[in-house]
């Protein structure tokens, strides 16, 4: 089991091997990647809303993600580890994106940053690239600009709106993005985007053509309250199954079923068993 670098990502992409990435937001989600031998793993800005319970992702800090990275970090060892530079964290002043993402790659761990729109970024990837911190573009809908877009809607409908993804993908790929998230774009879209780059473009609700995939791991395993968008194939439904657990427990306690002598200390210890000769 190889380490994944991403280099490693560029060759899937030469090789023409599908490129697996899901989020994750701790350490056991982290772990569990791991075993199955996902790709690329986001600490994503999403764990604003998937996790903290804010509207959207706009107010997540820096402090918070760093402190999601350092538990994924301790989880991982296989996977790309990429940590999302929230809202603010990077379009203001380069200094300030660089000590950012600093933070996110010393004393986070992570491999790699991701920084979400098109030609406005381009001079702060390259800026990260000068201090050698790799970073992943994304385009399309774009969460961070949620107030702009009007919504959580799909992008790239409009021919004008198309040519603008694929020539802010074309100058961040110049500007040395080492991956491209495509999010909510149209499939022939998202297509011509991943045909046009020589680096990996990895889609959530762009269809099949990308090179890679990526889901919000809580949707994928069902564990939101509330509907997942359309693009989401949920490959379980664990929140009912939570829920089920958690009301049977307190049930259980409530009837003083829970704890019975199973999980309880008797006064005595018992005597140990003989060992095997
Ligand atoms: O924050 C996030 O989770 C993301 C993706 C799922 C692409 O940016």
């Amino acid at each position: 089991m190889n380490k994944v670098t991403t280099t490693a990502l560029a060759e899937m992409k030469r090789k023409g091997e599908r490129i697996t990435a899901l989020t994750a937001y701790d350490a056991p989600t982290a772990r569990l990647l791991d075993e199955a031998e996902v790709d690329v793993t986001l600490v994503g800005d999403s764990v604003a809303n998937v996790k903290l319970g804010y509207a959207n992702t706009i107010p997540v800090t820096v402090d918070e993600i760093l402190h999601h990275v350092k538990a994924v970090r301790r989880g991982l060892s296989r996977s790309l580890l990429v940590a999302d530079m929230p809202y603010l964290s990077y379009e203001l002043d380069h200094r300030e994106a660089l000590r950012n993402a600093g933070r996110l790659i010393k004393e986070g761990g992570a491999e790699a940053v991701k920084v979400e729109g098109g030609i406005e970024v381009a001079p702060v990837v390259k800026e990260l690239l000068r201090v050698n911190i790799p970073v992943m573009g994304h385009l399309g809908l774009t969460p961070q600009a949620v107030n702009r877009l009007g919504g959580f809607k799909v992008q790239g409908r409009r021919p004008q709106d198309a040519e603008k993804i694929v020539t802010d993908a074309r100058i961040l790929e110049g500007a040395g993005v080492f991956a491209l998230v495509l999010e909510c774009v149209p499939e022939d879209l998202a297509r011509e985007v991943t045909r046009k780059l020589s680096i990996p473009t990895i889609g959530i609700g762009a269809g099949s053509s990308c090179d890679g995939q990526i889901l919000v791991v809580d949707d994928l395993l069902g564990l939101g309250e509330a509907p997942p968008p359309r693009f989401v194939k949920r490959y379980a439904d664990l929140r009912p199954v939570m829920l089920e657990a958690l009301k049977n427990w307190t049930s259980d306690v409530r009837s003083s079923a829970f704890p019975g002598p199973d999980q309880s200390y008797p006064a005595k210890a018992p005597a140990a068993r003989a060992k095997r000769p």
